[in-house]
């Protein structure tokens, strides 16, 4: 059995322990805001946190993340609430979408270490997480946005 904490939630389910952390949000606990791209550690669609650090859970054994705290993008904020989340709407980031739960992940990674970052700062935090429709312009404003906020 492994036992996992996410979004503050105990959660214990049968897996081998090399299960990804991916496969286990998805397919055990039906947190399907994490998402599927690469799964080898290219595009940050998977991005959650792990003890407040930006983890691709695509090449994170479930067994890796025992005792440790998982956030997801459905643990960001209650009711969307969560600064990054009102900027991502106050600026029309997605496009088609998909990247976007591990770009808001990746994207609060920073805000919680450097609560102002300059645009150099978001560019190079935010280049492990790629956006196959080109929402970088957008994204980078929102992380400026949300930034004034926090
Ligand atoms: S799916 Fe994990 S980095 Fe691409
Ligand atoms: S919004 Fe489509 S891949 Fe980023």
């Amino acid at each position: 059995m492994i036992r996992l904490s996410v979004n503050q939630t105990e959660i214990e389910f049968a897996a081998a322990p090399d299960t990804p952390l991916l496969w286990a949000l998805r397919d055990h606990m039906g947190l399907t805001g994490t998402k599927f791209g690469c799964g080898a550690g290219q595009c940050g669609a998977c991005t959650v946190h792990v003890d407040g650090i930006a983890t691709f859970s695509c090449l994170t054994p479930v067994s890796a993340v025992e005792g440790a705290e998982v956030t997801t993008i459905e643990g960001l904020s209650e009711d969307g609430s969560h600064p990054l989340q009102q900027a991502w709407i106050a600026e029309q980031v997605p496009q088609c979408g998909y990247c976007q739960s591990g770009q808001i992940m990746k994207a609060a990674e920073l805000l919680d270490f450097n609560p102002n970052p300059t645009r150099d700062d978001i560019a190079d935090h935010m280049s492990t997480n790629l956006c196959r429709c080109g929402t970088y312009t957008r994204i980078f404003n929102a992380v400026e946005r949300a930034a004034k906020e926090v």
